[in-house]
């Protein structure tokens, strides 16, 4: 039940340092050991290429897999809407092995990809938050998001935690392959700093509130903007501003917007920047300061390490490579903050459905 919130999307927003806590205490010992299959490591080892099928924002949360899975377990890694991938697979490796991102664990356009993965032979994990959905039956293996039945069809706490799921998974292969930059990646310390840094972020749902009128009230266009792992969130904060609030909104890899998308940058053009990405933060800065002398009303959201004075949202300290489970935290407030400043009903978006069963 909905207990005292308004909207399922804004208790689910405000579940997820539970999320991170049960993720942590079901997939890591208390002595820091993973509980991950054997036989599904065995089978990950093999591989020599990660496809990861997905829809929506579950393929959102496979772009920061992307980043995760290549850094911690050494791997190179290909992401694919379900959609396209079935109908055009491109020249699969030698050793693939396909990981399907799945909340419902029933989206046709996903599942249609696993049957042919499995006319194939080919080896496949489900990660869903349904256990006995199609796609985690018809999987050879599944593990479990954790998240608890989401409601909202804007997803929240699904994204945050597939991102999570991902970073041990990453950490299991990477250790049992020996990779050094697996030793460096402490999930345990991450996944708790995870938990504490969202909760910062939802106690300031207030502020949040106040900076969505600021920055949304009668704009009909959104800039979302970031480099490398903050690009990867810029487009599951545009798709959730979109969703919810039905208005136009864009996730940019910011040194892209020069290249085009600059012409539509007008006075008082709603920017929303992400400075996450330690590579990427002073080229953004850059970046920044071009859209601002074209008149756009710029929202920072920076790291603690990486942030300036006059930076309206601070994200507190975790490792870049699963920043986005706190820094999409601001955008889901933002794009339900906006949501209801519209009288849209939230949880229910014109158009939309939980999960789609049709191709
Ligand atoms: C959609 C939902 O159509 O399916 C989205 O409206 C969701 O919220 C997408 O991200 C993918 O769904 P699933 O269940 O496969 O993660």
């Amino acid at each position: 039940s909905k207990g005292t919130y308004e909207h399922y999307m804004l208790k689910e927003v405000d579940e997820q340092p539970n999320v991170m806590r049960k993720i942590s205490q079901h997939y890591i010992g208390t002595d820091g050991k993973l509980n991950v299959e054997s036989a599904l490591l065995d089978e990950l080892k093999k591989a020599d290429r990660l496809y990861i099928v997905a829809a929506g924002t579950s393929y959102h949360a496979g772009l920061v897999g992307k980043n995760i899975f290549e850094k911690v377990a050494d791997i190179p890694v290909d992401v694919e809407l379900g959609s396209e991938f079935g109908y055009h697979m491109p020249k699969l490796s030698q050793h693939p092995f396909f990981i399907f991102l799945s909340q419902s664990g029933e989206t046709a356009d996903s599942r249609q990809v696993l049957v042919k993965v499995n006319e194939m032979n080919l080896p496949s994990l489900t990660m869903t938050n349904v256990p006995n959905s199609t796609l985690s039956r018809e999987a050879t293996f599944t593990m479990e998001l954790l998240a608890g039945p989401e409601i909202a069809v804007a997803s929240t706490k699904a994204y945050t935690a597939q991102i999570a799921v991902e970073a041990v998974l990453a950490k299991a292969l990477g250790e049992a392959k020996g990779v050094e930059d697996a030793k460096d990646f402490d999930v345990k310390k991450q996944l708790a700093l995870a938990a504490n840094g969202i909760q910062t972020i939802v106690d300031e749902k207030e502020k949040i509130k106040a900076l969505t009128a600021d920055y949304l009230t009668d704009q009909t266009d959104a800039f979302y903007i970031g480099r490398g792992i903050d690009y990867a969130l810029s487009l599951e904060a545009a798709l959730k501003l979109k969703e919810i609030s039905y208005i136009h909104a864009e996730g940019f890899a910011a040194g892209e917007l020069k290249h085009g998308t600059i012409a539509l940058i007008e006075k008082n053009t709603p920017v929303f920047a992400y400075i996450n990405d330690g590579v990427g933060a002073s080229h953004t800065r850059g970046n920044i300061q071009e859209v601002e002398a074209r008149g756009a009303h710029v929202l920072v959201i920076a790291s603690q390490k990486y942030s300036e004075a006059g930076d309206q949202i601070i994200i507190p300290e975790i490792d870049e490579l699963i920043s986005p489970i706190i820094s999409v935290v601001p955008a889901q407030l933002i794009a339900y903050y906006a949501s209801l400043a519209r009288g849209n009903d939230v949880d229910k978006p014109r158009n939309l459905a939980k999960s789609v069963t049709v191709e």
